[in-house]
């Protein structure tokens, strides 16, 4: 997977200086920057011959037990439908245990969904599932646990003066650095592009968000919460057709998907788009108080174009260490991409992870 740090030298102050174009294999170097968080390469089973592995059973008195009673001071996230904890099992193994807290209908879906996908679905940057529970009334989810929490979290730790320790992230947070958001984007990018055009069927993921990519102790990214995920060989109109039965979160929908109700890759490519400017701004996707517009899309969109205007709105957090001009310049080319009004122009998912063969086609 080549890193963001690719491309031109020259200081882009237009829109049109601002497409990339053709850029020669990406370097293998780093940026300068505090905590390098290196990129593993996937090392997964040949994705045309999905392994569905056994899934561990585990009893309600087992999780009980591995979470202190499924106690408060171990909830490390909540869902829609319940709270995921914290847990060690008897054998040492430190788990997140994401429990069905309010059965029906919806809940049930999901939870069967997720662990279907996963059982079926292995790769180093999709959350891995180590088994589930399914004892009387009881449902619940065992996860390997990613030691940095969710992708927001660990943004809106940046916002704090202080390392935070909390129950949300139990390892110390420091702010994520620039290269660590750079790798944080490359390893989500992959677990999509995994998901969209290596399983078989493709999937989409319908939920792309930072609360859903999870980080692990050396800030490595997985993307988790398939809770959504539908195959994208079931007809769209399946999907949902309706504003009533939108799915997903707001700040995160494609404008196609808000006006048909139909999601496809280039959805989920659009949601990534949304990421990137998080990752860019530390901002929230929706924020009823940002004056310019609520929707961190309507207000980052037109600083996208110069790399001038979008370092002014750069997340203070990463300003105070060196950034390489061309990394960000090719961050703000895949980020508008991601971005653009027709799906059919944005970039797909494994393109998006590879910046040097980005085509933005600004026309939308
Ligand atoms: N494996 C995990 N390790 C650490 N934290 C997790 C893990 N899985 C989930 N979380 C935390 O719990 C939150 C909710 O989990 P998620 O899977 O998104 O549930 P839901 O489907 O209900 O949205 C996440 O945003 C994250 O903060
Ligand atoms: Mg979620």
């Amino acid at each position: 997977m080549p890193c963001f740090g690719n491309g031109r030298t020259k200081d882009p102050h237009s829109c049109e200086d601002h497409r990339p174009t053709c850029r020669g294999p990406a370097p293998q170097g780093r940026l300068p920057g505090p905590r390098p968080a290196p990129y593993v390469p996937a090392q997964h089973p040949r994705p045309d011959q999905p392994q569905r592995q056994s899934l561990q059973r585990f009893t309600y008195g087992e999780l009980h037990a591995a979470t202190y009673g499924f106690s408060e001071r171990r909830v490390v996230g909540e869902g829609g439908f319940g709270y995921v904890y914290w847990g060690r099992l008897r054998s040492g193994v430190h788990v997140a245990v994401k429990r069905l807290d309010r059965r029906g209908q919806q809940g049930d879906r999901e939870f069967n969904v997720e662990v279907d996908m996963l059982t079926r679905l292995h790769h180093p940057n999709l959350i891995t599932l180590l088994g589930v529970c399914v004892e009387d009334d009881h449902r619940a989810a065992v996860f390997q646990l990613m030691h940095g929490g969710c992708l927001r979290g660990a943004l809106d730790a940046g916002m704090a003066t202080e390392p935070v320790t909390s129950t949300a992230h139990f390892l110390p947070r420091h702010p994520l650095c620039w290269t660590a958001r750079l790798n944080a984007a490359v390893g989500a990018a992959a677990g999509l592009a995994f998901l969209h055009e290596e399983a078989r069927p493709s999937i989409l993921h319908r939920d792309v968000k930072s609360t859903n990519i999870l980080l692990d102790e050396a800030d490595c990214a997985c993307i988790g919460d398939l809770g959504l995920a539908r195959s994208a060989a079931v007809a769209p109109h399946r999907h949902g057709s309706h504003a009533e039965t939108l799915n997903g979160t707001f700040g995160y929908l494609a404008p196609e998907y808000m006006l048909n109700g139909q999601h496809s890759h280039k959805s989920d490519v659009y949601a990534f788009g949304v990421v990137l400017l998080e990752l860019l701004t530390g901002q929230q996707p929706v924020d009823p108080m940002r004056r310019s517009a609520p929707s961190l899309v309507q207000h980052m969109l037109p600083h996208l174009c110069s790399i001038d205007r979008a370092q002014a709105h750069l997340d203070p957090v990463i300003c105070r260490e060196p950034i390489s001009v061309p990394q960000l310049v090719i961050f703000l080319d895949i980020t508008a991409a991601c971005l653009l009004e027709r799906p059919q122009n944005r970039p797909t998912m494994t393109t998006a992870a590879q910046p040097q063969h980005v085509t933005y086609t600004a026309a939308s």
